[in-house]
This record gives C-alpha cells, structure tokens and sequence, in this order.
C-alpha cells in the first residue's frame, strides 16, 4: 500500500487510506444523513441560502440542507477538485429538482468566492478540524452568513483528531481544537452560542452546534 497524501496536503502521510474506508463511505454518507443531519435540524440549522464547506465526494452537506434544512440554493464548496467532480455527479439528483439550485465549486474555506452576507446558513460537516487556519475559516463563515443567519457545524474535537490511533491512519493538520475552543472561536468570530444548540457527545469527542450570526 502506498503512503497517502492529497494534493498540497504537507501533513504527515500515512499507510492507511482513511478516506475511502470512512470518509467517502455509504456508512459515513448514511450516518451523516440520518444522525448528525437530523441533530442539526433538532438544533435549529434552517435556510434557504445555503454554503457548505468541505462537502466531499458524496456532496454529504449539501443533500442535508434541501432534503432536511429548508435549502432552495446551495453552493457546496470543496478544496479538493477530484471531489468537487464526485460531488457534482453525487448531487445530480438534486440540482435536477424544480426550484432547487445546487453548484459545487473547487474553493477554500478560509476564501470563499462569494460576497458579504450571501447566505441563510453555512454547513460544516467535519470540515474546520481538516482546515490548517480553522478561526480563519471560521472569520469567512461569519463574512458569507448574513445577521441573524445560522453557522451549523459537526465537528470532531482535538481528543479524536489528535488520538495517537486516529494520527495513524488520517492525515490532518497539528493541535486541533478541543469543544471548548472551538465553540469559544465561534463566538468570538462573531456568532452567538446557546447552550440548548449544542450537543457534545462521546465525551466530548463529537461536537455540534448551531449558532446565530449577531447584529441586525
Ligand atoms: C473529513 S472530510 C468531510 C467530508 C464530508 N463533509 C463528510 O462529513 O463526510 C473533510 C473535507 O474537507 C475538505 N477540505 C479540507 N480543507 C479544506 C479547505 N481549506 N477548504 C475547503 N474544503 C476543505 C476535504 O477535501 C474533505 O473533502
């Protein structure tokens, strides 16, 4: 088996690929669409202008938003093209119904091509702990969401990420956040967090919050 790296990615390689046994799975696609989608909507997660960053080949996100969140437009975004392509086929379906908008664009979190307070919601589905500058990508979120809007993030925390085991078989970029941190960032990047829209579980190895955009 070959090392695994992706392109521009300067972590470290590892011998497994975590991706194609996990991330690209219909398990994972299965547990994001009828665990940590539905947790999100019981959150408050709704909109109908909607960004998801870090969509993956299965375009995971942006399904979640018109099929379960309320979404009529979706610009999913994804740093890898080869998955930005993937998605685009996964999602073929959806940008096929009436009155509903799907584009999937090859783009970084930390700088979307899209303007100021573009959006109802933004989507992160176990993107930020994958992202080297997350509080940037964070400041981005804050940017493209518009007041009052909704930033909606599934995260794994620093005690996955960082887990000797995990560092084995994933590659991801050093000292990841803990729930705490992350949930702090958010607040400081300029959303309100309520503690009846988070939920933490696995002691504090899965975060999910969603989080309302300050200002009128
Ligand atoms: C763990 S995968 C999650 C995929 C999917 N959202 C899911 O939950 O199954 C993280 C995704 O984030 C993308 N990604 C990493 N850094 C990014 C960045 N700076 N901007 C946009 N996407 C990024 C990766 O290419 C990958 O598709």
């Amino acid at each position: 088996m070959t090392p695994s790296a992706g392109p521009g990615d300067r972590s470290p390689r590892t011998f497994v690929d975590a991706n194609r046994v996990w991330v690209d799975s219909r398990l994972r696609h299965a547990v994001g669409t009828r665990a940590e989608g539905p947790e999100l909507a019981r959150l408050g997660a709704r909109g109908e202008v909607c960004v998801e960053i870090g969509t993956g080949r299965r375009g995971l996100g942006a399904r979640v938003a018109v099929e379960q969140l309320g979404a009529r437009r979706v610009t999913a975004v994804d740093l890898h093209p080869a998955s930005v392509d993937s998605a685009r086929r996964s999602l073929g379906d959806l940008a096929a119904r009436p009155g509903v908008e799907v584009d999937v664009l090859v783009a970084d979190a930390t700088a979307l091509p899209l303007p100021d307070a573009c959006a109802d919601l933004l989507l992160s589905f176990h993107a930020l702990h994958h992202v080297e500058d997350w509080r940037a990508a964070l400041a981005e979120a804050a940017r493209v969401v518009r007041p009052q809007g909704r930033l909606a993030l599934t995260e794994m925390t620093s005690r996955v990420v960082d887990a000797p085991w995990l560092r084995a078989v994933s590659r991801h970029p050093e000292h990841r956040f803990s729930g705490d941190e992350l949930l702090a960032a958010v607040a400081e990047a300029g959303f309100d967090v309520r503690p009846g829209r988070t939920r933490r579980r696995a002691g504090d190895r899965l975060v999910q919050a969603v989080a309302v955009r300050t200002g009128a």
